[in-house]
């Protein structure tokens, strides 16, 4: 991969909608309580998007932002990858419908479906297209509206999620710099431990799956939870090792962001210092594919990355999929 042109990020952006929701909202709607938010998660607040709002909204003002700051318009783009488990529909694909937003004409447009490991998934198949030379400019966007899927009365899941948008542009960068590796992975075994079963063509919408709550996240946190620990570090380790480096070469480490516990034992098994560790579970919660994204971008806007830096993103999520990769900022 490192023979071929240096691919990298060239501009980021984020978006979160205005509304908040706070634990205390939540002690109002099902049976929970700040101190158990906390402590089990690292989670004090969530944005929610407005009843107008859908994904591809949000990805949308991500997406300004990310062109903005790259000094581009749509135009310039080739290749729009949109990653996200609640698009604005089955079709069109939410990447058509930004592609038309944005002005972007003639640029290839899907979404991508690899749950909060799907911002990785896109970042690793734009950069393949780059490095080919089939597109110059991608832009890749995890964004999610897990609002639309969650049971407000199921107290197990309904504290955990987040709305959110977090978009690159992908293009050439000077030599030396880019991504290094990727390591991509699935445990397709796993699937039924975080899914959501309503409304595909095994089990379309009916009066029925409403009734039996098929159209929410279901998920087994206990055992997703020991996947996540479990992939966090053989997935660091790995896109380590394909790069040529180095635990101590990282400085910065972008974790999803689904639980603080979860990041908390990834850094005591990579020995990572807090202070190279994002961490801002505590105000957008668990945002599926944007979750990365927006730490990424958050990271850049507090300075916290100089050109040369060595930047590594893993994620897990539902499939089971991983996905992690060695960015030199
Ligand atoms: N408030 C109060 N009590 C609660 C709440 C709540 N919000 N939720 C669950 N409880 C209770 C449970 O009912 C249980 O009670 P019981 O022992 O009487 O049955 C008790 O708390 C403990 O529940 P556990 O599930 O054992 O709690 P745990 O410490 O495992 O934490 C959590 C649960 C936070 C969900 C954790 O398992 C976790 O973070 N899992 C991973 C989640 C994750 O990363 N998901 C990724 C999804 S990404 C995607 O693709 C959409």
């Amino acid at each position: 991969m490192n023979n071929l042109r240096p691919v990298g990020v060239i501009g980021t952006g984020k978006y979160v909608p205005e509304k908040i929701l706070t634990n205390s909202d939540l002690e109002k709607m099902v049976d929970t309580n700040d101190e158990w938010i906390v402590s089990r998660t690292g989670i004090k607040e969530r944005h929610i998007a407005a009843p107008d709002q859908a994904t591809s909204d949000l990805a949308y003002e991500a997406a300004i932002k990310a062109l903005e700051s790259a000094g581009m318009t749509g135009s310039d783009l080739d290749l729009i990858i949109v990653a996200t488990i609640t698009p604005d529909s089955a079709f069109p694909s939410t990447a058509c419908i930004l592609q038309d937003k944005l002005g972007a004409k003639g640029a290839a447009a899907f979404d991508l479906s690899a749950a909060c490991s799907g911002f990785v998934y896109g970042l690793a198949t734009a950069t393949s297209f780059i490095k080919s030379g089939l597109y110059n400019n991608a832009l890749v966007i995890g964004a999610d509206c897990l609002s639309r899927i969650t049971d407000y009365t199921d107290r197990n899941t309904c504290v955990l999620f987040g709305d959110g948008a977090g978009a690159v542009i992908v293009g050439e960068v000077p030599e030396g710099r880019g991504f290094k590796s990727f390591d991509l992975g699935a445990e397709g075994a796993g699937g039924s431990l975080l899914q959501l079963e309503g409304g595909g063509s095994r089990l379309p919408a009916s009066a029925e799956t409403i009734e039996n709550k098929k159209h929410y996240i279901y998920m087994n946190g206990r055992e997703v939870f020991k996947f996540a620990v479990r992939v966090m570090g053989t997935a660091t380790l790995e896109v380590l090792n394909k790069a040529g480096l180095d635990r101590s070469d990282v400085d910065l480490f972008v974790p999803h962001q689904a639980n603080i516990r979860i990041i908390q034992s990834a850094m005591q098994r990579l020995d990572l210092p807090e202070e190279k560790v994002v961490v801002n579970v505590d105000k957008y919660a668990n945002t599926s594919a944007a979750s990365i994204p927006l730490a990424l971008v958050e990271a850049a806007e507090e300075g916290r990355m100089k050109a040369g830096d060595t930047v590594l993103m893993v994620g897990f999520g539902g499939g089971l999929t991983w996905g992690a990769s060695v960015l030199v900022w």
